[in-house]
């Protein structure tokens, strides 16, 4: 069963052929980020136009590399929330034109639970997981996101149960201030792990447990950062900036890594799975596959980022299950999971 994913909920234009659950024929992703740089940040406007203007390109791509017909095609899948709303309007007015056109059946998909299932893609990759083969329920997920920092429990297909969330920045957010208050650019996530790299966590910064609980907060630790910079302690030497990088990003991944592995042995789950932008972060799964009592997936780099073989794997599971939405479907931007 081949399905057609598309993905346009934030600064990522997506296409991507998938067969069945995990074999990849095609991924493209049209990147706006070097429209966006000069902003330092996503512009909403700016993206959805951009949006528009390659999201067919993107799609025709992805059909050619993918060598299908729509003959082949068994359905689309279409990110419909959560993400900007003018964003997520493109790729589902596109989606539903198609579905219409060439008679095909419309899932719409929620783009943290396509983040998720980024790992069923990657479970058959030797460079994805720590070798346990693939993937059994239950399981926690970690989404780490520009917009999310997750906990979720995932008991089967299609069944989620939040049990934390950031109570304010998400994690990639909080990379991408971080990266703001050291002038190390836009997104941040990668611009501070390529600073820390000559850097030494030597700077204290705060780590907020939150015990008791399985939420994550980060504003605090971006605030000290600031106060730090403010002071004039940083921003000084390369070398300074670095150490700061290496201790800002050190503290981020010190409270995702304990908390969810606290978690994990807490619920006797049999596998993590990392996901989102913040989960291609080298030191990250370094500390989870070198800390964790049960198998860790975490999907490689360009699929851990936005793109649309994860929405189209989703899609597949959202057909099998005979999920299908209708031509009335609308987007959701603050959509949440569970
Ligand atoms: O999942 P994603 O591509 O888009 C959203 O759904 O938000 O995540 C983007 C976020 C950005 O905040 C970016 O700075 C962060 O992921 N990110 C990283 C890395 N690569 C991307 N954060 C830390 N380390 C990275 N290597
Ligand atoms: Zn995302």
């Amino acid at each position: 069963m081949k399905i057609l994913g598309i993905e346009t909920s934030c600064d990522e234009t997506a296409a991507a052929v998938v067969e069945d659950s995990n074999r990849i024929l095609s991924n493209i992703v049209a990147s706006q980020i070097d429209i966006h740089a000069r902003y330092g940040g996503i512009v909403p406007e700016v993206a959805s136009r951009q949006h528009l203007l390659t999201i067919i390109p993107v799609i025709n791509k992805a059909m050619i590399e993918a060598k299908a017909t729509w003959q082949d095609v068994a359905g689309i899948a279409v990110t419909f929330g959560p993400g900007l709303a003018g964003s997520l309007l493109v790729g589902v007015n596109v989606a539903k034109a198609i579905a219409l056109a060439k008679q095909l059946p419309l899932a719409g998909i929620n783009h943290l639970e396509a983040h998720i299932y980024a790992n069923w893609l990657a479970s058959l990759l030797p460079s994805s997981s720590n070798g346990e083969g693939r993937v059994r329920f239950p399981c926690l997920c970690l989404i780490v996101s520009g917009g999310h920092s997750d906990l979720v429990l995932m008991k089967n297909h299609g069944q989620f149960e939040i049990l934390g969330r950031t109570r304010d920045d998400a994690a990639g957010e909080a990379f991408d201030k971080a990266a703001r208050i050291l002038g190390l650019g836009y997104p941040g996530g990668p611009a501070i792990e390529e600073a820390a790299k000559s850097g030494t966590p030597c700077l204290s910064l705060p780590r907020a447990w939150l015990s008791g609980s399985h939420d994550f907060s980060f504003s605090g630790l971006k605030t000290a950062l600031w106060h730090y910079a403010q002071r004039g302690e940083i921003l000084t030497t390369a070398a300074s900036i670095a150490d700061a990088a290496a201790s800002f990003q050190c503290a981020v991944v010190d409270v995702l890594v304990t908390k969810t592995i606290e978690a994990a042995r807490e619920l006797g789950v049999r596998q993590i799975l990392l996901s989102g932008g913040v989960a291609a972060n080298k030191l990250l799964t370094e500390r989870f596959l070198n800390s964790s009592p049960v198998p860790v997936f975490v999907p490689p780099p360009h699929l851990c980022t936005d793109n649309a073989a994860m929405v189209a794997v989703c899609g597949y599971y959202h057909f099998r299950a005979g999920t299908i939405s209708g031509h009335d479907l609308d987007v959701v931007s603050n959509l949440g999971l569970g």
